[in-house]
């Protein structure tokens, strides 16, 4: 027996990545949108990401998913229509359908073939589970499928700290729109990773085996590949630090010469030392995120960590 998998298309007009990426070039400071990191090369790269020693938030993030499952679904409550943004491989969502049985499960993804692979996959472990996938990206407005059965709450599940990827002031913006989108009775469990030592922070990073670097550099190569783009990757090299004012990772691409680059019929000029912004990656205490979460009109009514307090994950109701 297998479960039922329904497949929906963008309710919103698709990416533009060319247009994006000549927009982010032309900036007086460069900048590309992290989102375009998930091609199949990067989607794998980030896969290995998260296995290596220094990445601790994946670690974190499944253990304490695991360590606090009871009071996970206590709080989710019965027949949760479980909506999930950028659900990828859905690795830890498995442990939450698993224990929360809920009555939809809707992985939102940019990425058809993720989502396909992973409906697929998923409705051959849960063949009780109703999954109705949303090709569409999570950054606009998005209708939720419609279906028929017991529903509970509206839960958005948002792991990873992929809202770290946002500033403040867009994370405020997104979480407004989610809380519109959950209604009164709607929830969030938000994966937040917390502000801690810089020097850990770096390290998580900047990997000994060249992974990130690998994984931020492949963005030039996705260029290349897909926009008629002329970089020499090797002359572009991974920084990664930690911004301690605005708290946050920021990762860049920097020029290592004087160089011009070439995107299609666009032509970009770089002096050795300038920087492409390719990231940020947000930290967050408890209580700034809480008070983050309730301008957004969300009251945090939990909040779990890990063993070794690097990692929270946020239960949030409507307000
Ligand atoms: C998937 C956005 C949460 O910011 O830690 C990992 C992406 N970038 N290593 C993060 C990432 C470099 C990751 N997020």
């Amino acid at each position: 027996m297998k479960g039922t998998v329904g497949f929906h298309g963008a309710s919103v007009p698709p990416d533009n990545f060319l247009q994006d990426v000549i927009a982010g070039l032309s900036l007086a400071r460069k900048q590309l949108p992290p989102k375009y990191f998930y091609d199949a090369a990067g989607s794998e790269l980030f896969e290995r990401i998260c296995e290596l020693p220094e990445y601790y938030p994946t670690r974190a993030e499944t253990e304490l998913t695991r360590a606090h499952l009871d009071s996970i679904a206590a709080f989710a409550g019965a027949n949760a229509e479980l909506v999930e943004y950028g659900s990828g491989a859905s690795t830890k969502t498995r442990i939450l359908i698993e224990r929360l049985r809920p009555a939809v499960y809707v992985p939102i993804d940019i990425s058809e073939s993720a989502l396909k692979i992973a409906g697929a996959t998923l409705a051959v472990e849960f063949p009780w589970l109703n999954i109705q996938a949303v090709v569409g990206d999570f950054d606009r407005p998005l209708m939720l499928p419609a279906f028929n059965g017991k529903r509970g709450r509206k839960l958005v599940y948002f792991p990873g700290s992929t809202i770290g990827n946002l500033t403040p002031e867009q994370a405020l913006s997104f979480l407004h729109m989610t809380r519109g989108l959950v209604g009164p009775d709607g929830a969030m469990l938000v994966g937040v990773d917390l502000k801690k030592d810089a020097n850990e922070l770096h390290a998580a990073y900047n990997d000994a085996q060249g992974v990130t670097a690998a994984f931020n550099l492949n963005l030039l190569h996705r260029i290349n590949r897909e926009l008629r783009g002329d970089f020499d990757v090797s002359r572009f090299s991974h920084y990664a630090f930690y911004n301690a004012h605005a708290s946050r990772i920021e990762m860049h691409l920097v020029s290592l010469v004087q160089q011009t680059v070439n995107v299609g019929r666009y032509r970009f000029s770089f002096d050795a030392g300038e920087s492409i912004h390719t990231e940020n990656s947000c930290k967050y205490s408890v209580g700034e995120f809480r008070v983050l979460a309730a301008e957004a009109g969300f009251i945090g009514r939990e909040v779990w960590l890990d063993s070794k307090g690097l990692f929270s994950l946020h239960g949030l109701v409507a307000a």
